[in-house]
């Protein structure tokens, strides 16, 4: 007789139970970025949203605020920390490529053996470790799960360079993941268009900079394409997103769009016919564009700011370099 394999079990269900969040130290005004750029402290408000950005010390580290993001979240799910089983953090900006993040996040955070790696999907990193997470506990590989978007973006960014530099923040947000009787994270839309994947991009590898070939690496984007691609592409994956979740936009509670630009966040708004009633993440006014720590920021924000938000449904995307992208509706802790 052939052997059968025992049937993997998890949870009926995955739900968020908490956030938690950390900012670069340092408010950064567009005053103090606009001499080596030839720009204006008018012109970034107004094609951008944004007024400040926080952005870290010398000293604080990527990993040090994924750690102090993931402390909060475990702390006000009050869920044991040895309980955790799964650390998956999103970053594209650590310099130190081996350890992950996640494995020393894990340890920091007293989640002991818990699998742990780390994600490369930039602005999406967050939604696409949600993703995971919530597939994860459902058939059985994990229980209780942090994920973790975090970047300290300032260590890769150019003064000079005028294409993405002044956008950039640093920051943290973490969330913790574990079984629930109910539905708490939907079907996830997720994808990618590597045909634009210098859309946004290093623009120097490791070696060129090593045997003098190029400066450090530092990030670099086509802004109207990516913005041309996010306001029509990445309209529509909502759409869908709310479609397969069975949700209309009425019953949502919040949306939060990857902190990107805010004239790309008052697009989406209104391609998605947002009655006034839902609430809109707009973080990047003063916390700047964190990648992959800027869905939980933004989140951890508006639930600090509208704790009455708290059960309700909010419609989350992110999306950048690769191209990537991913979407889901979560209920708020
Ligand atoms: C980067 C971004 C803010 C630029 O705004 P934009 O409105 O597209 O600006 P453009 O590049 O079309 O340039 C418009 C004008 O501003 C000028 N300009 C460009 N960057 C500038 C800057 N940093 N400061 C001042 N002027 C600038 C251009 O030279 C151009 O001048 P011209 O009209 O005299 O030719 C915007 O494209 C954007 O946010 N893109 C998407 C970002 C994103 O979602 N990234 C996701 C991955 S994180």
């Amino acid at each position: 007789m052939t052997p059968t394999l025992n049937e993997a079990v998890g949870s009926a269900h995955s739900r968020i139970y908490a956030y938690g969040a950390a900012r670069g130290e340092n408010a950064v005004p567009n005053d103090d970025l606009i001499g080596p750029i030839d720009s204006s402290d008018e012109w970034i408000r107004q094609r951008t949203g944004i007024v400040t950005r926080t952005r870290a010390v010398k000293e604080t580290t990527a990993v040090d605020l994924a750690v102090a993001a993931a402390a909060q979240a475990v702390e006000r799910a009050g869920v044991d920390p040895a309980e955790i089983d799964l650390v998956v953090v999103a970053t594209i900006s650590n310099p130190r490529q081996t350890p992950s993040v996640s494995a020393i996040v894990a340890d920091r955070v007293g989640a002991g053996t818990a699998a742990a790696y780390d994600i490369n999907a930039a602005c999406a990193g967050f939604c696409y470790g949600v993703a995971q997470a919530d597939a994860l506990i459902r058939s059985g590989g994990a229980r209780h799960a942090l994920v973790i978007g975090t970047e300290k973006l300032s260590d890769i960014v150019d003064p000079t360079d005028r294409s993405i530099s002044f956008l950039l923040g640093d920051g943290a947000g973490a969330a913790l993941l574990g079984p629930s009787d109910t539905p708490g994270v939907s079907q996830t839309l997720w994808g990618s268009d590597g045909s634009k994947s210098e859309a946004v991009r290093m623009n120097a590898t490791l070696t060129q900079f090593r045997d003098g070939e190029a400066p450090w690496p530092t990030l670099r984007q086509e802004g109207p394409t990516v913005f041309r691609w996010a306001v029509w592409e990445m309209a529509k994956v909502a759409k869908q997103t709310l479609e397969a979740a069975g949700v209309a936009p009425s019953d949502l509670a919040a949306f939060i769009p990857h902190q990107a630009n805010m004239r790309i966040i008052d697009e989406f708004a209104k391609q998605l016919d947002l009655p006034e009633s839902v609430r809109i993440a707009r973080d990047i006014a003063d916390t700047g564009n964190t990648s992959a720590a800027s869905i939980p920021l933004a989140t951890h924000r508006l639930l600090e700011e509208n704790p009455e938000l708290s059960g309700g449904l909010a419609l989350q995307i992110g999306f950048g370099a690769g191209l990537v992208f991913a979407a889901q509706v979560v209920v708020l802790p």
